[in-house]
């Protein structure tokens, strides 16, 4: 049987963190959906057609995470995701994913909205754009990437307003998501959160 848990909001709200420790929790595989338009971006800053790096997207391209965190892959995701038949490209593997069998944390931009309307339990992570900037700050510091707070400030900003705004599948919360605001909650207070509406929709 299967149960599609959905989890939107910007970048660096705690997302990523509550989704694995979601998916852990109920047993439940996860798919990071922004490292699918990471890879996209990456290809594109390597001078392929984007539209064309979606529609011939493979596992090898997802392989190493790690190589697709930088700030420069992210805003070329941001870039590419802008374009709706990168978009549609991607949108069967995602279905495909979300409806396996056993349960499945699909996080993103769309995923309650466009991918996966029919979720059974949605969530929209959110946090003010500084707390972000301050983590993805540290976040860059510990790996080892010098990062000026400032610039990480009006990255977040700049990437924020280009998810919103676009035409096709902006950043927005479903209706009948559950708003998590991650600003003033430690991990384990988020994750708490996340884990009792995600139990309260399963009944
Ligand atoms: O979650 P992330 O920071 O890895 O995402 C990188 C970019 O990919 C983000 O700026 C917007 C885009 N994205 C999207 O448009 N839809 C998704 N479901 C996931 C990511």
């Amino acid at each position: 049987m299967s149960f599609t848990v959905a989890i939107d909001g910007p970048a660096a709200a705690g997302k990523g963190t509550i989704s694995r420790a979601v998916a852990a929790h109920f047993g439940f595989a996860h798919l990071d959906t922004g490292l699918l338009y990471r890879a996209v971006g990456a290809r594109m800053l390597r001078g392929e057609d984007p539209v064309g790096a979606a529609e011939g997207l493979t596992q090898e391209d997802l392989a190493d995470p790690d190589a697709l965190r930088g700030p420069d892959v992210a805003q070329a995701a941001s870039k590419v995701a802008v374009i709706p038949e990168v978009r549609a490209a991607l949108v069967d593997y995602q279905r495909a994913f979300a409806r396996r069998a056993g349960g499945a944390v699909l996080d993103g931009r769309d995923i309650g909205t466009v991918i996966c309307p029919e979720a059974e339990a949605k969530l929209f992570v959110t946090a003010s754009a500084e707390v972000r900037a301050a983590r993805r700050h540290s976040e860059l510091t510990e790996r080892g990437i010098a990062a000026d707070y400032a610039d990480v400030l009006s990255d977040v900003r700049e990437r924020d307003a280009r998810d919103a705004n676009r035409a096709v599948a902006p950043l927005l919360p479903a209706e009948d998501a559950a708003i998590v605001d991650t600003s003033d909650l430690s991990i384990e207070a988020a994750v708490a959160r996340a884990v009792a509406e995600i139990r309260a929709r399963r009944g």
